[in-house]
């Protein structure tokens, strides 16, 4: 062994024997993780996956293991499995202790695991691996995100006048007139049409209607081909649905037109961004488009679909037994007041209480739940209350809505929407707030897997609640189930009776 191998092998070793002795010496034993895969092979990841979707639900599937195996950590199948992931088997992290493993560069790696156990065709992504399936250590990762970076600092002025007249302007004209015709507005239908309006405006100074295009259609059909496996109680019968969504993956001709017809569409649109900033970073035009589709398409348009619903049932909920509503619209009216009756950015960060609401609908409702990665070597994990051995190649698994509601970080109340929770945080509790992939307190850069998007998402989900308030004192809404989120439907609106002071 050479001197260099022979010192990075030391090293290596050095590594993993500061992990156990740190385990020993925060008094952690080191146990064996609980659970199984079953004792049936293929049979064992079929019921666990019956159990996950139809008989418990996601939520109890997890919990009753808690319970059972007395642990936040432990051995599990996670669906789909059988025939759409050929290793379903999963050391779940459950708690806000063990959870940020995942976030570990040196620890995790996160090669093509963004949808967990099963990894969709590059079919579906122009024969390309994106971004969000590259690790960091995979050298086409840092390009692509950097461009990405680039895009998105290159637009920060774009994106309040855009949110405004591709977004806020139309939508509520739209929810107003359907409230007053049919008593009640879907929120989420009327958030699917102006979302891709508003990115491709963001984003490239052209939504998809001023090409003379509804991508709308094309856009949700490839989501679905995606995140069918993930999905369940799209008909009533349990079995069938099964078979067709968790069994087998759809081929990706069926949305070959769909996704040729987005793709010219971010051909057009995004020649721009590709040849002055893809170029700069050594992209290909070719690599770029596909990877502007997929972080516009997937990454956002399908984040939004899922976050803004996400927010308006917590506001929708919290009305009844708070004044909440009231007071988000006086915080914003007086800030607005303020800087000459213009919602700014200055205006917005004055907004203290807009943005612990933001914070606190992404932590206890993550809009995205899961994450994964393999082990890049042997390590002990650590819970609040043992430390475990994994094995270099073994998969974890994160379930982020337990990881973000432990109680051992957020108090007794952690499972409950409290909307001033972040309020003159300065950090203390937003370090443990996690829906990028890693802490809100910390920033996507090329040597990590955070979100590319993340200060993009909250400056708009702050702004999505300003304005809301800024036209209304209040509102009701219905609040149900669907697919991957909430569904939210409008009742009534009380139109702002104070002016803006
Ligand atoms: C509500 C909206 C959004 C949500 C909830 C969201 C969430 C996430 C999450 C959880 C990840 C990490 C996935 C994993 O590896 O486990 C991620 C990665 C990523 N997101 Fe977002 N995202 C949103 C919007 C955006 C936007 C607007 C962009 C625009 C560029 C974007 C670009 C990316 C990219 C490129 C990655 C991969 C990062 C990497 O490979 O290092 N996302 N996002």
């Amino acid at each position: 062994m050479s001197s260099v191998t022979q010192k990075a092998a030391e090293a290596e070793e050095n590594i993993d024997h500061d992990n156990a002795h740190s385990a020993a010496s925060n008094g952690l034993e080191i146990k064996e993780i609980p659970g199984s895969y079953g004792r049936i092979p293929f049979i064992s990841p079929i019921m666990d996956r019956l159990e996950y979707f139809y008989f418990k639900g996601q939520d109890k599937f997890f919990q009753t293991r808690i319970e059972r195996f007395k642990s936040t950590v432990f051995r599990t199948n996670m669906p789909p499995g059988p025939f759409m992931a050929s290793n379903p088997r999963v050391i779940a992290v459950l708690d806000a202790k063990s959870f940020p493993v995942l976030f570990d560069s040196s620890r995790i790696e996160k090669k093509d695991v963004l949808y967990g156990t099963y990894l969709p065709s590059t079919k579906l992504t122009g024969n390309y691996r994106v971004c969000a399936n590259l690790d960091p250590s995979e050298p086409n990762h840092a390009k692509i995100k950097q461009f990405l970076l680039n895009l998105l600092s290159s637009r920060k002025d774009q994106i309040i006048p855009a949110f405004r007249t591709s977004f806020v302007a139309p939508l509520f004209a739209k929810l107003e007139s359907q409230i007053t015709s049919n008593g009640q507005s879907d929120f989420n239908k009327l958030n699917d049409k102006f979302a891709l309006e508003f990115l491709g405006d963001a984003y490239f100074g052209s939504s998809p209607s001023r090409t003379g295009l509804d991508l709308q259609t094309n856009a949700t059909k490839w989501l679905f081909l995606q995140l069918a496996p993930l999905i369940s109680k799209l008909i009533p019968f349990s079995f069938l649905e099964d078979l067709l969504l968790h069994t087998f993956p759809f081929p990706p001709f069926l949305v070959k037109s769909d996704y040729n017809a987005l793709y010219s569409y971010f051909r057009s649109v995004g020649a721009n961004a590709v040849d002055n900033l893809a170029t700069q970073v050594g992209l290909s035009r070719e690599e770029a488009i596909h990877n502007l589709l997929y972080a516009t398409i997937f990454n956002a348009y399908g984040g939004f679909k899922v976050l803004l619903p996400t927010i308006l049932k917590w506001l929708a909920l919290s009305s009844s037994n708070t004044d909440l509503h009231a007071r988000i619209a006086s915080e914003v009216r007086s800030a607005v007041g303020g800087e000459n009756g213009q919602l700014t950015i200055t205006a917005l960060e004055k907004m203290d209480l807009i943005r612990s609401v933001v914070y606190e609908a992404l932590r206890i409702d993550p809009p995205v739940q899961f994450q994964y990665g393999h082990a890049k070597k042997d390590f002990i994990l650590e819970s609040h209350d043992a430390a475990f051995q994994v094995r270099k190649g073994e998969m974890i698994f994160g379930y982020q809505p337990f990881a973000t509601t432990d109680s051992r970080v957020f108090g007794s109340d952690s499972r409950e929407f409290v909307p001033d929770r972040f309020v003159g945080d300065n950090g203390k509790l937003l370090k443990y707030v996690w829906w990028s992939n890693g802490p809100e307190t910390e920033d996507p850069t090329v040597g990590n897997k955070q979100c590319a998007g993340k200060d993009f998402v909250v400056l708009v989900a702050r702004l999505f609640v300003a304005e809301l308030f800024l036209r209304y004192d209040s509102f009701t809404a219905v609040v149900g189930k669907f697919l991957l989120g909430a569904q939210v439907t409008f009742t009534s609106v009380s139109k702002a009776k104070t002016k803006i002071a």
